[in-house]
């Protein structure tokens, strides 16, 4: 609905609006005449390659950039043999850094062979002063750096490049602001990431995300819930309501009194939606009233990803998560007593300054309790003005190792036990691909987001089908598909 509006009727010759999202449609016609005059020029339409490299998060801005991109009439690239290469940064962990640095270099060799090519990155890592400088220095040949806070302007910021030849910067502190009404080009026709809420206001003492990302920002219901009956029109069945913690939602708007339960309850309401998913939960904030919530509402899935991070109370302390072992304990049993169906998944992390070997068992404690269906598993990273990379005691890397290999195999070992607890039922799976690995096969999802194979062909992609659960694999299930439609 947001790519009806007609670039060719924008006058860009007139001065450029001060409104927006005006203005960037006004920049966008004008990257859309470029793009006819390259086209004239070189017989083929420009294309563009955007990479997502960081979270659910960053993966929803990058349609977001795609979506602009094509609109302007650019033709999207498959790899980064292409006119504009833009890489959307993740910094949570160190390495996602070092991936960046390490494409740079080959984003040079491409640059050298291709004189039209512009090199452009944005998101999270160039929050990051130091990484901005390090790329200023030493990789002088990348065109265009912006933000977390101003992924709306890449028309105007991409034009400014095509008629400037230095590199262009533009990152901002922070925002008060989301333009919303742009383009996007969604990845998957039948599900999409929905973001109710920018930014964090937890400070967990490791983590960098509050400093790139922003103050917590949630966005008013009215604006999400009319969001997703347009995605529900446009055939929509999934949504993942996306925020840094959810379970916050609503408690820093002005304008209503909301709570994330109440916002689940509005959304199981939207005819044509099937299936709710959110990202992520924090453990401090999960209310009464959303377990309450997602119990009532038969379209929320049956999973739920609860970071757990440390199963040390101590060093949940020292990360600023505010619970305790026990209360995280109490609440899974809480969670499982209203929803015994749950699948529970989580992350930790391995190695936070201080660790001892009592508080990586407590970790593993809490992992043979819970019996989570899978885990997410970090080695602590050290982010540079976080809380956590002043404190003394860095745990040293062979220590850190070796626990983190314990802690995977006891994951893994629980994982491939719990997560076949539904082998020979029937259960409804949103197909999703055509399957690379096996031809005649296509892939889709449980309720409870584990994987399954099963005969099939393309038509089936977006459509909910039973199967039944014929073969147990450790981390997803071969099946069969039974008879019954799409229908309810
Ligand atoms: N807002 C989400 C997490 C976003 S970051 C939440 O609170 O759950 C995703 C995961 O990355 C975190 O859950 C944490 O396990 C991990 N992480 C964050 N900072 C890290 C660091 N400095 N080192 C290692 N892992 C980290
Ligand atoms: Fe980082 Fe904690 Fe915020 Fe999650 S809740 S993004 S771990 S500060
Ligand atoms: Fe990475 Fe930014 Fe997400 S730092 S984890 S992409 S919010």
């Amino acid at each position: 609905m947001y790519n009806e509006i007609d670039l060719d009727k924008i006058d860009i010759n007139s001065e450029p609006p001060e409104k927006e999202p005006d203005r960037q449609y006004y920049f966008m016609a004008k990257c859309r005449k470029w793009v006819k005059d390259f086209e004239q020029k070189n017989g083929r339409l420009p294309k563009a390659f955007v990479l997502n490299m960081g979270c659910q998060m960053n993966a929803r801005d990058s349609e977001k950039l795609k979506g602009i991109l094509l609109q302007m009439g650019m033709e999207a690239a498959e790899d980064e043999t292409a006119d504009l290469v833009l890489y959307n940064t993740c910094t949570v962990r160190d390495n996602a850094n070092q991936k960046v640095y390490g494409r740079l270099g080959y984003l040079q060799t491409l640059k050298k062979k291709n004189s039209h090519m512009k090199i452009a990155l944005c998101g999270c890592m160039m929050q990051e002063p130091e990484a901005v400088e390090r790329i200023r220095k030493t990789y002088g040949f990348v065109d265009l750096i912006f933000g977390t806070h101003n992924i709306f302007k890449l028309a105007e910021l991409f034009f400014q490049c095509l008629v400037d030849s230095a590199m262009v910067v533009d990152v901002w502190d922070s925002t008060d602001k989301s333009v919303e009404q742009l383009p996007t080009e969604r990845k998957y026709f039948f599900k999409s990431g929905v973001n109710i809420m920018y930014g964090c206001d937890n400070f967990c003492s490791y983590c960098i995300v509050p400093y790139v990302r922003g103050r917590e920002r949630s966005r008013p219901s009215k604006e999400i819930l009319k969001e997703i009956r347009e995605l529900a029109k446009d055939g929509v069945k999934e949504v993942m309501l996306l925020g840094q913690n959810v379970n916050s939602y609503g408690k820093n708007l002005a304008q209503e009194q909301i709570c994330f339960g109440q916002l689940l309850r509005q959304v199981n309401e939207i005819e044509g939606i099937r299936r709710i998913r959110f990202m992520t939960s924090h453990p401090k904030d999960l209310s009464e009233d959303l377990i309450a919530a997602m119990r009532d509402c038969e379209k929320v899935c049956r999973h739920l990803h609860l970071p757990l991070q440390s199963g040390s109370s101590r060093i949940l302390k020292l990360m600023n998560r505010r619970y305790t072992k026990e209360q995280y304990l109490e609440l899974v049993e809480r969670i499982r007593q209203a929803m015994p169906d749950i699948s529970l998944t989580t992350d930790i992390i391995v190695g936070f300054p201080g660790e001892t070997e009592e508080d990586f068992l407590e970790t593993l404690d809490v992992v043979r309790k819970v019996r989570f269906d899978s885990a997410f598993t970090f080695l602590y990273s050290k982010r540079t003005g976080t809380p956590a990379a002043s404190m003394e005691e860095q745990v040293p890397q062979e220590l850190v190792k070796d626990r983190f290999d314990r802690l995977l195999k006891e994951v893994q070992r629980i994982s491939s036990q719990v997560c076949m607890r539904d082998a020979k039922t029937v259960q409804k799976v949103l197909v999703e691909d055509e399957n690379d690995h096996q031809k005649g096969y296509v892939s889709g999802r449980l309720s409870n987001n584990l994987l399954v194979h099963f005969p099939g062909d393309a038509s089936l992609i977006g459509q909910i089908v039973p199967v039944e659960l014929v073969e147990a694999k450790g981390f997803y299930y071969i099946g069969r598909q039974q008879s019954g439609s799409d229908a309810g």
